[in-house]
């Protein structure tokens, strides 16, 4: 390492992980891409959404961001530089089936297969995702996820990127943090497409993991060497009780419950967790399964895609000492740990990493993980030269990475980590202002800057391989 880019700071080198450990760098298409009407792409709900006043930082979308798609080649040259084997990004759907029905868009589906042969002829291995949220507008308009045919029409889409990719490509992920997409996006109303009604989302919960399983299914049978691996990303942290009272004890419980176990218990138990589904009940909400359902979503898959970013702690009373709110639902009431925080004003929690893989492994067993998304925010402030000493997200990988170990070292089957994210790029509702990349990216003259945390990324991943 350049003597003038390392830490300001003592960063322990990190210890305790397998020289084929997996480490890689990840994006999304709407955060990076840019290209919004480019060779037949259609409007997805991000292009919307950033069109309703207030919904997004600054008014800012994603019509050009990071320009990857004109600036691909050099985008893999520079993941090459970071030491990495592997590449998480996802596919545009209303890039590849504009409208999200009918035939594949030929052109859009060549933009993927030049960046899987581009990735490949650089040593890396390219991990797909297939849903990271731009549903086309159109499904969208039709009803979207709280719809029951979108998970059909997710399943074909996905038969379709399949088909084309197969023959390189060996990981697929179905969905990127369906949460985010039910909850954000049709509950609370803060992503996209921006609705606020409760049973909508609990309904998009459903057909995301239908969708899922469905998409599961036709690829796997689709596969030509049967030996594909197949996956699905959670967002997921800690939900303890902030004191140890029976109120707190349930506020936690449910909130474990609606943020985890309701993927996870579908997913790999074929059920819905009896205690949420009583007290959804209780309040005449429900999941709309139908016969077979569970059977479809609870298809065995091959790895447990991994995003944690921080734990919480949760009360069961308001600040005014409230158990119910004034629709008389139980008061579930996150409250932040006492910790430094990133710029997302995220609390920095990595104990509790190693306590999430750890709890992952006993509930539930037998399941490989990999990280496919951690990192973290701060303000970065380039010199003169582009370059940022990020001494804060350097400590933030390397105590996550080390969590990671720790994890490992309790038995967790771990198998490999993403940074989230290569570099500097559309931050959803928070526009461009938050800056997750380890790459710093001019977004006026579009230079990309490896900041310090993806030098010691590149020369830790180096030290693991021992290379
Ligand atoms: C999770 C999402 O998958 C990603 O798109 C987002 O940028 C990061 N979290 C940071 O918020």
């Amino acid at each position: 390492m350049n003597p003038t880019t390392a830490p300001s700071i003592v960063i322990p080198p990190v210890t305790g992980l397998p020289a084929d450990f997996r480490w890689g760098v990840a994006t999304s298409a709407y955060q990076i891409e840019g290209a919004a009407a480019e060779d037949g792409r259609t409007p997805s709900i991000w292009d919307t959404f950033c069109r309703k006043p207030g919904a997004v930082h600054n008014a800012e979308h994603g019509d050009v961001a990071c320009d990857h798609y004109h600036r691909m080649p050099a985008d893999v040259a520079l993941i090459k530089s970071l030491g990495v084997d592997s590449y998480r990004f996802s596919v545009s759907w209303p890039r590849v089936q504009p409208g999200g029905r009918g035939p594949v868009n030929p052109a859009g589906l060549a933009f993927y297969d030049r960046l899987v042969d581009e990735l490949l002829a650089a040593g890396i291995d390219p991990w797909v995702t297939l849903y990271h949220w731009d549903l086309p507008q159109e499904l969208e308009d039709a009803g979207g996820w709280p719809l029951r045919d979108t998970a059909y029409r997710f399943a074909d889409y996905a038969s379709l990127v399949f088909d084309k990719l197969q023959d390189r490509v060996d990981t697929f992920t179905t969905l990127n943090e369906p949460w985010c997409s039910a909850w954000l996006g049709y509950h609370v109303g803060v992503h996209a497409p921006g609705r606020s009604n409760f049973d909508d989302s609990l309904f998009a919960v459903h057909h995301l993991l239908l969708g899922h399983g469905l998409a599961t299914q036709r690829m796997r049978a689709a596969s030509s060497s049967g030996a594909h691996t197949f996956g699905i990303t959670l967002n997921m942290g800690t939900a303890d009780p902030l004191t140890d009272t029976v109120t707190d004890r349930e506020a936690a419980r449910r909130a474990d419950g609606m943020g985890l176990r309701i993927y996870l218990d579908p997913l790999r138990y074929g059920r819905y967790p009896a205690d949420i589904v009583d007290e959804l009940a209780s309040r005449g909400s429900a999941f709309p399964v139908r016969d077979g359902d569970l059977e479809i979503i609870s298809t065995p898959f091959e790895v447990l895609g991994v995003n944690f970013y921080f734990g919480q702690d949760f009360a069961g009373t308001d600040l005014d000492g409230n158990t119910h709110d004034a629709l008389g639902e139980p008061v579930v009431r996150a409250v932040l740990p006492d910790t430094p925080r990133t710029a997302m004003d995220w609390p920095i929690t990595p104990e509790r990493f190693t306590q999430l893989l750890v709890r992952l492994h006993k509930d539930y067993p037998g399941l490989p993980m990999v990280i496919t998304e951690n990192g973290a925010a701060f303000a970065d402030e380039p010199d003169s030269s582009g370059y940022v000493a990020d001494d804060n997200r350097t400590a933030y990988l390397a105590s996550h990475i080390g969590a990671v170990a720790d994890a490992r070292a309790q038995g967790a089957d771990v198998r490999g980590y993403f940074a989230w994210s290569l570099m500097d790029n559309f931050e959803w509702a928070e526009g461009y202002a938050k800056r997750f990349g380890i790459v710093h990216v001019d977004y006026a003259s579009q230079e990309r800057t490896p900041k310090q945390s993806a030098l010691w990324f590149r020369d830790t991943i180096g030290r693991v391989r021992g290379s």
